[in-house]
């Protein structure tokens, strides 16, 4: 059960540019939360701003009763966030939504971050390794090295480690989908593919499972105002199974983690309504 209580922030850690490491105490997450999962959590006790924001949870440690965040300071929520010192309060309601599932036994995961959307996959990494679910490759994507700052964090002991830049400051060249297609040209054994990050990028990685018949979950990254299912700030396309249309759902409670396959992504509205036999209608929730 997501618990609403104030969160202090028990340590801080700048890691350049805009990004930080935010740990906050929170019992409940740390002992409940799965890879995937987030939090809606505010900088201090008043009412400005009004609305929290959701963060993907990085780590837990159920022993502190601790789960850190990392975080890009990009406004005012975030900005307020990353100005907390060790002993501030912040207001913070988790676990949220959907986990990832995990891979079945011998399957290897494959996970494609661009971004802070890194964030699920050391924690999806961490579980592999702890219940020994087996070998895990991240393909960490950024516009340049910059944008790549978990990279000494990340990998190690059975997790392969792919950097990739746009730029190629660091790790391969190019988009992070280059790396990943040239892995599943060479893959010998059955795979699932996990991704997080800019729409354009996730998009990419439900065409390459679509096209090749694979398994892929994405964690989508809408506006959420409220987290529990109420504001609809944060619905997405998605078709469920034998369901002849897409509906909105809300990314907070049936998400933030569907099944690629399942998102109508921009552009695809029409050949997906044609599939089903049927115009390119709207869902209806
Ligand atoms: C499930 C989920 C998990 C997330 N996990 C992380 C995480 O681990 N680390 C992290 O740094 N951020 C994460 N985010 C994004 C984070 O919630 C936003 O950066 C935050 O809401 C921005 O709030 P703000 O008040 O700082 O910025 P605002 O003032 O609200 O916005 C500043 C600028 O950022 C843009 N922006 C804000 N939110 C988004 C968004 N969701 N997608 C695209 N553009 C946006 C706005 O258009 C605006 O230009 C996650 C979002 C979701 C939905
Ligand atoms: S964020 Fe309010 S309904 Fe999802």
């Amino acid at each position: 059960m997501p618990a609403n209580c104030v969160a202090p922030l028990v340590d801080r850690e700048a890691l350049g540019g805009a990004y930080f490491l935010l740990t906050f105490r929170h019992p409940e997450t740390a002992r409940e939360a799965r890879p995937g999962q987030f939090v809606m959590i505010k900088a201090g006790v008043s009412a400005e701003p009004p609305l929290r924001r959701p963060f993907s949870i990085l780590s837990v440690d159920a022993a502190r009763e601790t789960f850190t965040l990392f975080v890009k300071a990009i406004g005012q929520g975030s900005r307020a966030l990353c100005a907390m010192a060790p002993g501030d309060v912040a207001q913070c309601l988790g676990p949220l939504g959907r986990p990832f599932t995990p891979p079945p036994a011998g399957v290897e995961a494959l996970l494609v971050a661009g971004g802070y959307g890194v964030a699920p996959f050391r924690f999806l990494g961490e579980e592999l390794r702890r219940t020994g679910g087996g070998t895990a490759r991240l393909f960490y994507g950024g516009r340049t090295a910059a944008d790549l700052p978990l990279l000494g964090r990340l990998g190690g002991r059975g997790q392969t480690l792919v950097p990739v830049t746009e730029d190629g400051s660091l790790g391969e060249r190019g988009l992070v989908t280059v790396p990943l297609e040239a892995h599943l040209d060479a893959a010998a054994g059955p795979v699932r593919l996990y991704a997080c990050g800019p729409d354009a990028m996730m998009h990419a990685v439900a065409r390459l499972a679509a096209a090749r018949g694979l398994a892929a979950e994405v964690s989508l990254d809408p506006w959420m105002g409220c987290g529990i299912g109420t504001c609809l700030g944060c619905v997405v396309r998605v078709q469920g199974e034998d369901e002849p249309r897409w509906k909105y759902r809300c990314a907070c409670t049936e998400g933030p983690v569907f099944d690629s396959a399942r998102v109508v992504w921009p552009g695809e509205e029409d050949s997906r309504a044609r599939r089903a036999g049927g115009g390119a209608e709207e869902g209806r929730r």
